[in-house]
């Protein structure tokens, strides 16, 4: 998959076939779900589901570049994207560009995703104009919790709903080659879907998208967090539990190892 088969999929406004997305974190995930989708996504969200942090705001640009690394080695045929972690390109164009091309130098991904709508429209348009394909994320931002106050859906007033289909139009405008709309009513969804040329990702937009992304583990069933718009697939946690009990319980009744996974001299 190229920036320019994902941005294609939509023709004249419609998109026959909708784009997957799932974000990845390892090697390993990478290798199980990129026959399986679009793009491979190596979401911020990693703060939260694999370090254990508040928010995505203490991510930094090393856990960005080396999980990027990890998940592009276990690609072949997804676009990998990485986000770009807050306080990373914010500050201006220029710092954008330095962060976004180490991110791409040093993970080998092909695209950055970077959230916001009008304000980092210039920054959008200077990154892709140097040769940087970015994804834009607009609605619910959760780089921007400590503003927003929450996670809840975006978009319930008149206001609210006017500017994210203002900062979609304008991040798409500035070159992005698609964009994720996070959180946000059904009508605004439909409403950016309409007004945006390039394909819409949605997550909890609903299903009128040019495609959707999850988070894979809140997909799995393997994180304790579940916001309303996730559908679970799996429920992993419950089966890691299991086998771990499982697991403990012959070790203690001196079941396992048994011969089959024990090494002794040939007789
Ligand atoms: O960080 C992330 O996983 C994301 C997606 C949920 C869109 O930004
Ligand atoms: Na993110």
């Amino acid at each position: 998959m190229t920036v320019p088969s994902i941005r294609t999929r939509k023709k004249d406004g419609k998109t026959e076939q909708p784009l997957v997305m799932l974000t990845a974190y390892t090697m390993r995930m990478a290798q199980l779900l990129d026959p399986h989708c679009e793009m491979l996504l190596v979401g911020d969200s990693l703060g939260q589901v694999i370090y254990g942090l508040p928010s995505t705001v203490p991510v930094t640009m090393e856990m960005m570049c080396a999980h990027g690394a990890a998940v592009v080695r276990g690609s072949w045929h997804a676009l990998v994207a990485v986000d770009m972690p807050f306080g990373s390109y914010e500050g201006s164009p220029e710092q954008a560009f330095a962060s976004a091309s180490r991110i791409l130098k040093e993970s080998g991904c092909a695209a950055v995703k970077l959230e916001g709508g009008e304000a980092m429209a210039p920054t959008i348009d200077f990154l892709t104009k140097r040769g940087i394909p970015v994804i834009g994320h607009v609605g619910l931002t959760p780089q921007a919790v400590n503003v927003l106050g929450g996670y809840g859906a975006r978009g319930k007033s008149d206001a609210e709903a006017r500017k994210i289909v203002g900062d979609a139009k304008a991040v798409a405008d500035a070159g992005a080659f698609c964009v994720v709309i996070e959180g946000v009513m059904e009508n605004i969804a439909d409403q950016v879907t309409d007004a945006i040329a390039v394909p819409t990702i949605g997550i909890g937009a609903s299903a009128n998208c040019d495609g959707q992304v999850l988070v894979t583990e809140d997909m799995l069933g393997l994180f304790e967090r579940t916001p309303r718009f996730v559908k679970r697939y799996d429920d992993l946690a419950t089966r890691i539990g299991d086998a771990a009990a499982a697991y403990r319980k012959e070790v203690l009744g001196r079941a396992f190892p048994t011969e089959e996974q024990t090494y002794r001299p040939k007789a």
